[in-house]
């Protein structure tokens, strides 16, 4: 594995790491989540569950990337040879591709307003959401338009991949993250000193043990996973790229806590313009695409806020669909011995052709696969229910079975100055983090059969 690519700094691959967790689950899902479960209840749980399913599988990804140098299916193989554990890492690469399918058209939505916004476009919806929603719908649910975002978006998703490790991923998330950052911080600034904005505080914060479900207690640990991009192996691909130099620990805890810091950042700049306009916190899904581009309008600088806040949605989009394509090209490269180039536009544009047809899938070619879902919805479903939560639980089990504690821990204080890690801590963490996510997937499971879950 001599030429393997490498990062070119630890900064470079801390950002790169966190520029695939942080995405549309942070800045589209996280605020609509948070708003429809009673705010600070479902962000107490949130937090707890990032920390104690996230943070374990998190580190597993690192170290087994790190120690075997090799993306996801190789990478079981290595520490697991002959044996069924690389089933694990084709799951990965599975639910790259499912994943990738539908985020790339989302993507494209997002370029798609921000172009709308800098237009001057959301001028005739100020505080209009009936005509925003069907704005909203006659894009999406549109044949040619949608595609031609999403084609738009996956060709720059697949010229970063194309430019490899150091100077494509590295470089354009070097820049972007800084770039999320300060913007996001600019809205947040701007939503809360705006008249009642700082309701937006007490409602994300004030935990209202009341409004605490089971569901949402479901919801925030599925949803733990997909923010910080587990259980498909991206950590793997990603930690695959590093030298034995860097504390993994610490490196982990700061993608966590990127991570969480710009969705509550998110949550705050949204509800706060939310509360100061008087519009329903508890908009769902279209919170984001149709509540926002009614608000944008009446505030001062709006059409400027609302291109700010779009393209920081798409730059968030562009740096996790980028470590998802990754995890395919970094597939066929390191399995198949095929060129990077030759891995990226081939997968990149069967990808963006499954994607074209999730995007028809919400308009009138309704190609309805399963349950009266769209074939967009199914998409969704089946990897935010199940590839990932499976993948990352089978990690969990992975290191506690297959792998053994002692050998992963003298693998993970490779790089610590002082490592003082008690093993017993470390198998309850991960005995923990399984066990709860095998709960929530059998709950799953029950609830689809039965119609009645345990729990939710
Ligand atoms: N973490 C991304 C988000 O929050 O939008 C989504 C994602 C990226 C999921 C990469 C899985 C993944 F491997």
């Amino acid at each position: 594995m001599q030429n393997r690519e490498q990062w070119g700094s630890r900064l470079g691959f801390i950002l790169a790491a966190s520029g695939s967790a942080v995405g549309l689950g942070n800045i589209w899902k996280f605020p609509h989540m948070a708003g429809e479960n009673g705010g600070g209840a479902f962000t107490f749980v949130y937090l707890i569950c990032i920390l104690v399913v996230g943070l374990p599988i998190v580190i597993a990804e690192f170290v087994i990337g790190r120690k075997t140098q090799l993306s996801p299916v190789g990478a079981f193989e290595t520490i697991a040879p002959k044996s069924n554990w690389k089933w694990v890492g084709m799951l990965g690469v599975a639910s790259a591709f499912v994943i990738l399918s539908f985020y790339g058209v989302v993507g494209g939505w997002t370029l798609k307003y921000t172009l709308i916004s800098l237009t001057g476009g959301f001028n005739e919806l100020a505080g209009n959401p009936e005509l925003s929603g069907k704005l909203f719908t006659n894009f999406i649910s549109g044949s040619l338009a949608p595609i031609l975002w999403q084609v738009i978006f996956m060709a720059i998703t697949i010229v970063v991949i194309i430019q490899g490790v150091k100077g494509g991923i590295e470089k354009w998330t070097k820049v972007m993250m800084p770039a999320i950052l300060i913007i996001l911080i600019m809205l947040m600034i701007r939503g809360l000193t705006l008249p009642n904005g700082m309701q937006a505080i007490d409602f994300l914060f004030k935990p209202k043990f009341d409004d605490l479900t089971a569901s949402s207690i479901v919801l925030a640990l599925g949803h733990s996973f997909f923010t910080l991009s587990l259980g498909m192996g991206t950590m793997i691909t990603y930690g695959s790229y590093l030298r034995n130099d860097q504390n993994l620990l610490s490196s982990a805890l700061w993608i966590i806590f990127l991570d969480t810091v710009i969705a509550l950042m998110a949550g705050v700049a949204i509800f706060a313009t939310v509360f100061a306009m008087g519009a329903n916190p508890g908009e769902g899904a279209g919170l984001i695409f149709v509540v926002l581009p009614t608000i944008f309008p009446e505030i001062a600088g709006g059409a400027i806020w609302g291109t700010l806040f779009f393209f920081l949605l798409f730059m968030a989009a562009l740096t996790s669909a980028i470590s998802i394509l990754e995890v395919i090209t970094a597939y066929f490269i390191d399995e198949k011995g095929w060129s990077r180039q030759k891995a990226t536009i081939i997968f990149g544009s069967v990808i963006t052709g499954v994607g074209a047809l999730c995007s028809l899938s919400m308009g009138t070619y309704n190609i309805t696969a399963l349950a009266g879902m769209s074939f967009f919805d199914v998409l969704d479903y089946l990897s935010s229910k199940y590839m990932l939560p499976i993948g990352g639980m089978l990690t969990g089990v992975f290191v506690l079975v297959r792998w053994g504690i002692p050998n992963f821990i003298s693998e993970m204080v490779v790089g610590m100055k002082n490592p003082k890690v008690n093993a017993t801590f470390v198998r309850i963490l991960f005995l923990v983090s399984a066990t709860v996510v095998g709960f929530i997937l059998i709950n799953e499971i029950i609830a689809t059969i039965t119609g009645t879950p345990i729990i939710g």
